[in-house]
């Protein structure tokens, strides 16, 4: 008995291309239907399955209760990061199975709230940044294939590709890599490497796909011909190789990493947007349609004179998200933490601009959205 769509599929995309069906078992096929092409029973079935999938698209969590799920899968993924960094400088191939499931689990939580665990992805320390940061490369990619329309296949492909992206710095040694400051010439010259290094793991490891050795290898190519390896120019950098530059630096520059600190969400989307011949226009618009102009954990500033920061993204607005506001600038007086929505108070308060959280001296400004840890 065929119990489920996706068996039916199976059978369908195999090279059987007739069967018995045994009615005394089940169901015949409608009347009429007997004369349907391959292709227009193919067709059915496709629109039938995007029933399937729009459904479970609408399974959505809060942003309170993803976050809980999405710290665990941050958690996992990390130590297979880590796990995986270590085979590969021993020379070992990566094997795919647990970051398959972990990519899945990732998607997953995305499309219960596209907002968690990128929000918490962000936020680590410096030792544990290159880790963190390639699981934040496979969120960001997972969410900015899915605003760009592809295949959930595609989408899933991306996120390999994220996860996979830096396995090269496993060639690189750690006392360059967390080196607290600038890098002399000769180091800088070693970590350029590390397309080509990962991209030599990466094909050694027989089941990686084209399109995660292409991001690996060209993550670093800028539009305007002046990145590296290859010094690529606009179109010949792949669409994935595209999507990974942006995904990469907007993660670098909101982290703190051993030689930097990280900027502001917001600023950091600003500065990205100012320069000029990095990142292809396109993509970047899609991303910011992804991530926010105000992402969540920005500092903004209200007409009103209060000071919030962000919680959640509105669905389809960049500028009016979900703010807890916690401070009056008139005043200099901390209030009662309130959530608003902005969204309720067009005409009424609007977001003035972004703010410094240094310069008002706030720490901890994580807690307003994430809760206490
Ligand atoms: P990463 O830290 O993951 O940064 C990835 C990319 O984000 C950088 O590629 C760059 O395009 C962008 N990015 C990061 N920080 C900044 C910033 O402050 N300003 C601007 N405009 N862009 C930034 P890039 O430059 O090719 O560097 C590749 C890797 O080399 C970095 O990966 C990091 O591991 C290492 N690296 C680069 N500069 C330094 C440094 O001064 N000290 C140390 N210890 N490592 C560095
Ligand atoms: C079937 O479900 O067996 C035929 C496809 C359909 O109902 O359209
Ligand atoms: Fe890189």
């Amino acid at each position: 008995m065929l119990s489920s769509e996706q068996d039916l599929m199976k059978i369908l995309s195999s090279s059987v291309s007739q069967v018995w069906i045994d009615t005394s078992k089940g169901l015949d096929v409608r009347p009429g239907a007997v004369g349907l092409s391959l292709k227009e029973v193919q067709q059915q079935v496709d629109e039938r399955l995007e029933g399937i999938t729009d459904k479970t698209a609408v399974v959505r969590s809060s942003m309170e209760d993803e976050l809980v799920t999405a710290l665990r899968i941050c958690e996992r993924s990390k130590a297979a990061v880590v796990k995986m960094f270590s085979h590969a400088r021993m020379g070992a191939v990566i094997e795919l199975g647990e970051i398959d499931t972990l990519v899945d689990e990732i998607a997953c939580s995305i499309h219960r709230h596209p907002n968690a665990l990128i929000s918490l992805a962000r936020l680590k320390t410096a030792d544990e940044y290159t880790y963190l940061h390639s699981v934040a490369v496979c969120a960001l990619m997972i969410a900015l294939a899915r605003k760009l329309g592809l295949s959930e296949d595609l989408v899933h492909e991306a996120g390999i590709a994220g996860l996979l992206h830096d396995i090269g710095k496993a060639t690189v040694p750690d006392a360059i890599l967390n080196k607290p400051g600038k890098l002399d010439d000769a180091e800088f010259e070693l970590i350029r490497q590390h397309p080509q290094a990962g991209c030599e793991i990466l094909v050694l490891s027989r089941h990686v796909s084209a399109l995660a050795v292409d991001v690996c290898l060209h993550h670093h190519e800028k539009v305007d011909g002046s990145g590296y390896p290859s010094k690529l120019f606009g179109e010949q950098i792949s669409l994935f190789a595209r999507m990974g530059a942006v995904c990469d630096v907007y993660d670098a520059i909101t982290s703190d990493r051993p030689y930097k600190k990280g900027w502001g969400p917001a600023e950091s989307i600003h500065k990205m947007a100012e320069w000029q011949g990095h990142f292809d226009e396109n993509v970047f618009k899609a991303f910011v349609r992804t991530v926010g102009i105000y992402p969540v954990g920005s500092l903004v500033r209200l007409e009103s004179g209060a000071l919030g920061v962000v919680i959640e993204q509105h669905e389809r607005s960049l500028l009016t998200p979900k703010v807890k506001v916690f401070f009056m600038t008139k005043s200099r007086t901390p209030i009662m933490p309130k959530v608003i929505d902005l969204a309720k108070l067009i005409g009424t308060d609007r977001i003035a601009g972004r703010e410094s959280p240094e310069k008002w001296g706030f720490r901890n400004l994580e807690e307003l959205w994430r809760g206490p840890t």
